[in-house]
């Protein structure tokens, strides 16, 4: 595992970006939106009132370990980095994985702020990339193949087509690697006249609330832990990847 990776080098991916141009006019909009919006991305992404619980939530239950590297997908401007920090230590690596080369340039200054050598950014459409390219890239960052860990918070939900950029996901694991999906739904029970606020900031952040991507992992993985916040809301899992049919 590399200790001195490109401190938030960001590796552009000109194929992901010429396939691109074929995705539909939503997936166009909602990657226009974060284009636009990368440098308020902080601020107006309600995360101290509402997301940073499922952050939280969801690296607690990843549980990466020292010297661990952890994907984080839809990595954007790195909220995440800080709490993977925490757990993985300087020995570790995060590789930050997004489409969108403005939130990539926020998690870039970030890392560079905080002094955090061990992160590498890519940047990739984890629906369109192909598995193997996309490793190929992360070696030449100075990463390994394959990773320990990897996370998609409110990343998912957003992708269209997310079973695939799961896939891409778990090709990315080694044996026993785990994997953690902290994503949105319609709050329940007593915070159901929510709802609509809540749909309406999906709407406006570009997601799918009925997308229900930990599906995933109830499905794929062994070992789940489940939580959530905030009313349901938030919805968080993580699971050890097992060898396909082995389910
Ligand atoms: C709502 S933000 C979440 C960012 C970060 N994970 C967090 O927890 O704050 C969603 C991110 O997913 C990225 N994204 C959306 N579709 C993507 C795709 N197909 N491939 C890679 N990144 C994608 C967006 O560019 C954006 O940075």
């Amino acid at each position: 595992m590399p200790d001195a990776a490109p401190a938030g080098e960001i590796h552009s991916d000109r194929a992901a970006a010429a396939e691109r141009i074929g995705t539909d006019r939503k997936e166009r909009m909602v990657s226009d939106k974060y284009t636009r919006f990368a440098p308020f991305y902080d601020v107006l992404s309600g995360e101290y009132p509402l997301y940073h619980a499922g952050r939280v939530l969801g690296i607690a239950a990843l549980a990466p370990t020292q010297g661990q590297q952890v994907l984080d997908i839809g990595c954007g401007t790195g909220l995440n980095f800080r709490l993977l920090q925490q757990r993985i230590g300087a020995s570790g690596t995060i590789v930050g994985i997004d489409r969108s080369a403005q939130m990539l340039r926020q998690a870039h200054r970030r890392a560079e702020a905080r002094g955090w050598s061990n992160v590498i950014l890519v940047q990739a459409d984890m629906v369109l990339v192909d598995p193997g390219a996309l490793s190929g890239r992360i070696v030449e960052a100075g990463g390994s193949a394959l990773s320990d860990a990897a996370l998609a918070t409110y990343s998912l939900s957003l992708m269209g087509d997310w079973k695939r950029a799961w896939a891409t996901m778990t090709s990315l694991l080694g044996t026993d690697g785990r994997i953690g999906v902290v994503d949105m739904q319609d709050p329940l029970s007593w915070a159901r006249w929510l709802a609509p606020l809540a749909r309406l900031a999906c709407a406006l952040g570009g997601s799918d609330i009925h997308a229900a991507p930990w599906r995933a992992v109830e499905e794929q993985c062994a070992d789940v832990v489940r939580a959530s916040a905030r009313a349901g809301h938030l919805q968080i899992r993580a699971g050890k990847t097992v060898p396909l049919g082995t389910m």
